[in-house]
């Protein structure tokens, strides 16, 4: 039979050492270990050491996937970073992961859809590996938002880590991916965005103001509304109803926005991937290290449906449904 659908062959996921508790951001700014708690549901996050880039975390998550998936570097025919803090403008962060893993002459690049991105990634794959056009995707979203982090804004400082997670996406007979649903809005763009870049310039950068920026109370409430809508479209778009679902694996921002997402599933907590905890909000890389997270402690097993969503700066939501 003709292999005319991918599946997640393998998982894996690259984090800093260095750790940041909610106590340490206590003595950086006028914030509480029960503030963040309870408005976020983060305890801790990981933070790149100064010598430590993005390409490092892609590099271990992507070594852990290719490892649990049995293949090497001559199998790969596609790779796709997912990414909003690559190391630099170019060679993209797909080529730059390529050197490292010495993996030569496929397609590779990066795309930018913010904490959308893995869920971009992983529904171009699947398109690729459907039209016969690869067979063994290597698909990472990998960040390190504590470089465009004001530490002296506890608006801010206190949501975000870094890390990286990957999967190795390959061709099958059966779904694996049974279907990907991408959204965006860039109506939404001045409500959590970055300020400057190559074309634009730097010039906050010069005066100490290059953040990111974000009006938190409204993207909560879009994030609430978009993601609930999506979860429905894509349970829909499939004829089917939440409780066949064995897994909600959610974009890790706000263990309030992924509750409220739970809710409207009518699904118990039990039955949602929580690393929110331990990450804080890592945009791109955030699911699939939840999904990493979930399939090393053998929560996530062989034959289990999944549900993956995600939204972020643009805005972009995406999900993906997915038979593991
Ligand atoms: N510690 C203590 N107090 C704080 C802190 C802090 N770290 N941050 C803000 N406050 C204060 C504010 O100054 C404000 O004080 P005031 O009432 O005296 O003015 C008060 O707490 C309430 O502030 P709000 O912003 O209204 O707090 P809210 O309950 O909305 O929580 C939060 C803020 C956590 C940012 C929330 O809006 C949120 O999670 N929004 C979603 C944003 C998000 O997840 N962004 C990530 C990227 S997009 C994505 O991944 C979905």
């Amino acid at each position: 039979m003709k292999n005319a659908y991918s599946r997640i062959a393998g998982t894996g996921r690259g984090l800093p050492e260095k750790i940041l508790t909610n106590q340490d951001l206590e003595k950086m700014v006028e914030t509480s270990d029960e503030w963040i708690r309870s408005r976020t549901g983060i305890e801790r996050r990981h933070i790149a050491a100064d010598h430590e880039t993005n390409l490092d975390f892609c590099e271990q998550a992507a070594r852990n996937a290719m490892q649990a998936a049995g293949v090497g570097p001559g199998d790969i025919d596609l790779v796709i970073v997912g990414t909003t803090t690559p190391d630099q403008v170019f060679p993209n962060m797909g080529c730059l992961l390529q050197r490292r893993l010495g993996i030569h002459g496929c397609t590779a690049f990066s795309l930018e859809a913010a904490c959308t991105g893995f869920i971009y990634a992983l529904d171009i794959a699947d398109k690729y590996i459907r039209t016969g056009s690869a067979k063994c995707a290597l698909i990472v979203g990998g960040e390190t938002l504590s470089r465009m982090t004001d530490w002296s804004d506890r608006g801010t400082c206190v949501l975000f880590g870094d890390g990286a997670g990957a999967v190795v996406l390959e061709a099958a007979e059966q779904p694996g991916i049974i279907s990907t649903h991408l959204h965006a809005d860039g109506k939404y763009a001045d409500l959590l965005y970055f300020p400057s870049g190559v074309s634009k310039g730097f010039d906050d950068l010069k005066s100490g103001k290059d953040f990111i920026r974000m009006s938190g109370n409204e993207v909560f409430k879009v994030a609430v509304t978009k993601l609930g809508e999506i979860v429905t479209e894509t349970l829909q778009a499939n004829n089917m109803t939440a409780d066949k679902l064995d897994w909600l694996i959610p974009h890790q921002a706000n263990l309030r926005i992924i509750e409220a997402t739970a809710r409207k599933l009518k699904l118990p907590m039990e039955r949602v991937i929580l690393t929110v905890q331990d990450h804080g909000n890592t945009s791109t890389a955030s699911v699939p290290m939840a999904l990493d997270v979930a399939v090393r402690d053998g929560r996530v097993q062989r034959g289990q449906t999944l549900l993956l969503e995600a939204f972020g700066g643009g805005f972009t939501w995406g999900s993906a449904l997915i038979r593991y």
